[in-house]
């Protein structure tokens, strides 16, 4: 959960979700960021239920809005919250989820995959109904990065290369308010894998109107630009510009 550092109930406090990336990063919604300097900001990982004894806030140290995020498209609605100090990641509760690497392909995941969304938003369409506790959905990806319609959104709302749009609209299954900047997560072989990041829709569970998801796959390069260690292949022992005989001639021992 993302919470504000100056209300202390965290169920008051939330305001939108967040997925964990590693120990140190947080993936999140650009749009649930704007205003906000990291000092006004902290977030809580590891419980389900909101104001639950022991839950603990951890304080972030950098805000990292995608550059080119825009705020009347909602194109490229992705941030990275930079953590003060490592996450304990003990737990089922708390431990990072898998990103999308690229051995899945910029098409992953593909119209009809099964996935969850979750969060602490909204769960009524008609009044303001804010569970303490975490809610979860399976819902479907309806769209592929070249399939340009979702609903009845028009193709200037919905771009597909940059969105995700999933939901399930007979059991009018669907992300609502308050879930923004949250995970929907496919399984992957057993890992959770972050497909999507809540963005936007047109009200909540509307059956011509499918939940937008930011398209995570589009950004693994700008989120390993600027937190290399998500990066499966990031050897953080080697030092990085040093040539190889040098390293060589300095561990040789006559
Ligand atoms: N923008 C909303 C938020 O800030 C998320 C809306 C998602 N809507 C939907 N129908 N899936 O929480």
């Amino acid at each position: 959960a993302l919470v504000y550092s100056g209300v202390s109930q965290d169920g008051y406090a939330q305001f939108c979700g967040g997925s964990i990336a590693s120990e140190n990063w947080i993936v999140t919604a650009a749009h649930c960021l704007p205003g906000l300097a990291a000092g006004d900001i902290e977030i809580i990982a590891g419980i389900t239920t909101l104001g639950e004894p022991g839950s603990a806030r951890s304080a972030v140290q950098q805000i990292i809005s995608h550059p080119e995020y825009d705020d009347a498209t909602l194109e490229n609605d992705i941030a990275l919250l930079k953590l003060a100090s490592p996450l304990n990641l003990d737990s089922a509760a708390r431990s990072a989820i898998a990103l999308p690497y690229a051995q899945q392909g910029t098409s992953w995941p593909a119209a009809n995959t099964c996935a969850t969304v979750s969060g602490w938003g909204n769960t009524s369409t008609t009044t303001a109904n804010y569970p303490d506790d975490l809610m979860a959905a399976e819902v479907d990806v309806l769209t592929g990065p070249t399939d340009p319609q979702c609903g009845s959104y028009s193709t200037y709302d919905y771009l597909p290369e940059l969105m995700l749009c999933a939901a399930e609209m007979t059991l009018g299954r669907d992300a609502c308010q308050g879930d923004s900047g949250g995970p929907l997560a496919v399984d992957v072989a057993g890992n959770w894998t972050l497909a999507g990041i809540v963005s936007w829709g047109f009200g909540c569970a509307d059956p011509l109107y499918p939940g937008v998801y930011t398209r995570v796959t589009r950004y693994l390069g700008w989120v390993e630009n600027h937190a290399p260690e998500l990066n499966p292949d990031y050897e953080e022992d080697i030092p990085m510009g040093l040539p190889i005989w040098l390293l060589y001639e300095a561990s040789r021992t006559n």
